[in-house]
C-alpha cells in the first residue's frame, strides 16, 4: 500500500479548490492529481463493510456524517446512481434519490427549479444527471451546495474519467505519481455523442497520456483533435501500439432509435454508420482482435455494454478486462469527489 503522508486527505483539501465537479477539461492536473490520490487511498482502505477511516489518519469515523446528498438523474443509470449512492454511505452520509420519471419535472419544473426546491430542504450537494449538456453547470450557477455531475447529455462524465483514470494507473503501476507519460489510450467507437469520451480525453492528456480517437467519420470525426486526442480510422493499426483500449457503446438512443433490446439485431443508426456488419467489420473488440494487443494492454469499457456488438462476448471476461474493476474504483472515486467538493462549502 502506498504511503499516505502528508494525507490524502490533507493533500485534497488543500488542493482542490471548487465546492462542484462539473467537468475536467480545464481542471489543473495537480488538483486532478490529488483528487485521484485521495480515491486510490480511499480504494485502499476500503473493506467490505466500510472504510477504516483511522487507516487514512481522518479524525471522524466519516468525513461526511451528517450531511444529506441528494442523487438528482433525470436519465436511467444503474452504475453511476447506485455508486453514487454506496460512496456518499461509505462516507457516512445519507442518500435521498429522486429520479426524473415520477418528479414534478414531468409537470413541466425545469431542472434548476427542482434542484432549488431540493436544496431547500438542507442538502449538502447535488448529484446530476441529464439528457442535456450544461445542467449541472445551470444547476451551481443557481445553488449554494456542491453541485457533482453526473453525465450531462455529450458534454462531460468526470466521475466515469476518474475511475477509468484510476483504474489505468492502477494496471500499469503509475497509481504512485499518476503521471502516464510515454503511455497511450484507444478511445473506440461512438466518440463523437459520447460524455465519457470527452472527459477521459480531458483527464489522460493532462496526465501526460497520448489519447488515439478511433471510429469512423461519422462517430469520430476530426474535430475532436481540438480537445487534445489524435483521430485514427484503422483499429488494426492502433491496437498492437496501445496501453488500454476502451471501448464505448453506441449510444442508439441519442440517435432517436429507442433503447435495443438486442443490439447486434439492430438497425444501424445510419446518420452515423451504415450498417452494425460494417461497424463490427471495422471497429469491434473481437476476440482476434483482443489477442493482437499487447502483452500488458488492458480492455475498459463504461458500461452498459452491447453484448456482442462493440465487444465479442468472450472479451468482455478476458483476463486483460478491467470492466469490473472500473465498477469498483467508481466508489472510491465518487467518495473522494464528495469529500473534496463538500469540503469547500462553508457550512
Ligand atoms: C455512460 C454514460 O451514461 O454516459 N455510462 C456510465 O455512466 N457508466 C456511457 C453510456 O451510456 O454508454
Amino acid at each position: 500500500m502506498p504511503t499516505t503522508t502528508p494525507s490524502s486527505s490533507a493533500l485534497v483539501s488543500s488542493t482542490w479548490s471548487s465546492r462542484h465537479l462539473l467537468g475536467l477539461q480545464s481542471a489543473p492536473a495537480p488538483e486532478l492529481r490529488a483528487l485521484l490520490i485521495r480515491a486510490r487511498d480511499l480504494d485502499h482502505a476500503s473493506t467490505p463493510t466500510g472504510v477504516n477511516w483511522s487507516a487514512l489518519a481522518t479524525a471522524e469515523p466519516g468525513p461526511l456524517s451528517g450531511r444529506i446528498i441528494a442523487n438528482l438523474f433525470f436519465e436511467d443509470s444503474t452504475r453511476t446512481r447506485t455508486s453514487f449512492a454506496i460512496a456518499a454511505a461509505r462516507c457516512g452520509a445519507r442518500v435521498v434519490d429522486l429520479a426524473g420519471m415520477g418528479s414534478s419535472v414531468s409537470k413541466g419544473e425545469t431542472l434548476v427549479d427542482t434542484a432549488l426546491n431540493i436544496e431547500a430542504m438542507g442538502v449538502s450537494a447535488l448529484v446530476v444527471r441529464a439528457k442535456q449538456s450544461g445542467v449541472a453547470s445551470d444547476i451551481a450557477a443557481a445553488v449554494d451546495c456542491s453541485v457533482i455531475n453526473a453525465g450531462d447529455g455529450k458534454h462531460e462524465h468526470p466521475t466515469q474519467a476518474l475511475l477509468d483514470v484510476l483504474t489505468f494507473a492502477e494496471a500499469h503501476t503509475r497509481s504512485d505519481s499518476f503521471d502516464f507519460s510515454g503511455l497511450s489510450l484507444a478511445i473506440v467507437g461512438d466518440i463523437a455523442g459520447s460524455r465519457v469520451a470527452r472527459s477521459n480525453i480531458a483527464a489522460f492528456t493532462a496526465l501526460g497520456a497520448s489519447v488515439f480517437c478511433v471510429g469512423p467519420a461519422g462517430m469520430a470525426p476530426r474535430s475532436l483533435e481540438g480537445l487534445g486526442c489524435t483521430v485514427a480510422r484503422d483499429l488494426d493499426d492502433i491496437l498492437p501500439r496501445v496501453d488500454a483500449v476502451m471501448m464505448l457503446r453506441i449510444q442508439f438512443e441519442r440517435y432517436g432509435e429507442g433503447a435495443p433490446p438486442s443490439a447486434a439485431g439492430k438497425p444501424a443508426p445510419s446518420s452515423v454508420i451504415a450498417s452494425i456488419r460494417e461497424f463490427r467489420d471495422g471497429y469491434a473488440l473481437t476476440s482476434d482482435r483482443a489477442a493482437r494487443l499487447k502483452p500488458n494492454a488492458i480492455i475498459m469499457h463504461p458500461g452498459p455494454i452491447n453484448r456482442g456488438l462493440e465487444l465479442d462476448e468472450p472479451v468482455i471476461d478476458h483476463p486483460r478486462s478491467r470492466i469490473l474493476r472500473q465498477v469498483s474504483l467508481g466508489v472510491a472515486a465518487r467518495m473522494a469527489a464528495l469529500e473534496a467538493c463538500i469540503a469547500n462549502l462553508h457550512r
